[in-house]
């Protein structure tokens, strides 16, 4: 069995202990600010509220703070965690926070995991990019990766390249919700009813991105298969092509990337 304390039991985090509930191998130690948050989230997954250096006696503690808030939550943790007698893993989900500051602040020996989660993990579905400190053994992280499977899909890269995916895995179902709400609106306009017009539109998606996955196909490749000569998809086609929907993407990844 192992223990997974989280910190900041908000949008993010919840989504994280929800996912690490469905291992019934799991313990798990809720703590938040507003401890009724925790509570709630107890009485939805189970687990056991306690306070910030109680979820730190854990084998897995989840940072699930605002990246603003690490200064005020991690000097009592960097001494809970200096007590303790056996390694706790640090998994922090901070939007850019380096490894290095996180050592800063909670200590050079750590062993910390730095991950990048997006919102599909509160359906099973997220990415989750990591990177390791040194201190993570392939134990630590094989343990890890087997606690938190139902989260998702776990991508390991380099650390300086964990922003920009961010901008891509992160931002992006922003982005997509967009595009769908938008192929909604087209359909409505065309007669169709709103939540027909959604449930199209969000499946269509789904199964698109499945077919690109699955089949490791050029999405351009995929794009032909889809327009036949002379038919109906090449002239929508042509007219996103007319509104720069490609160039628009490219600069939405770019400018969540400059900031
Ligand atoms: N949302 C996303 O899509 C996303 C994606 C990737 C990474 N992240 C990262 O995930 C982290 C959390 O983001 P979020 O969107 O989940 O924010 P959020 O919903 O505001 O959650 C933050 C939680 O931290 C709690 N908290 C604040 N100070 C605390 C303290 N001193 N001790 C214990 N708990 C404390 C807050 O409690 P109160 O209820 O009392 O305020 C709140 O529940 C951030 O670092 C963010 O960069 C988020």
């Amino acid at each position: 069995m192992l223990t997974l304390g989280f910190i900041g039991t908000g949008n993010m985090g919840a989504a994280l202990a929800s996912a690490a509930a469905k291992n019934v191998e799991n313990r798990l130690l809720l703590a938040n600010r507003g401890r009724e948050k925790a509570l709630a989230l107890r009485d939805r997954i189970g687990g056991e509220v306690t306070d910030n250096c109680g979820a730190a006696q854990s084998d897995y503690l989840f940072l699930g703070v605002k990246p603003q808030m690490l200064p005020e939550v991690t000097p009592e943790l960097r001494e809970a965690l200096a007590r303790r007698d056996r390694d706790t893993v640090v998994v922090s989900m901070a939007a850019v926070t380096s490894i290095a500051r996180l050592k800063e602040l909670l200590g050079e020996d750590v062993p910390i995991i730095r991950i990048m989660p997006n919102t599909p993990v509160s359906v099973g579905e997220g990415i989750i990019l990591y990177s390791c400190s040194g201190e993570v053994t392939r134990e630590m992280e094989r343990r890890f990766l087997e606690a938190m499977a139902a989260a998702g899909r776990f991508i390991r890269i380099e650390e300086r390249l964990i922003d920009a995916g961010a901008c891509i895995s992160g931002c992006g179902p922003a982005f997509v919700d967009l595009f769908i709400e938008a192929m909604a609106d087209g359909g409505v306009a065309c007669g169709l009813p709103r939540a027909l017009a959604l449930e199209l539109a969000a499946g269509m998606v789904l199964g698109s991105a499945k077919l690109t996955l699955e089949t490791e196909k050029h999405p351009a490749q995929l794009k032909d298969e889809v327009c036949s000569p002379g038919g109906t998809t090449i002239q929508g086609v042509r007219a996103l092509e007319k509104g720069g929907l490609r160039s628009a993407v490219m600069e939405a990844v770019i400018a969540a990337f400059n900031k």
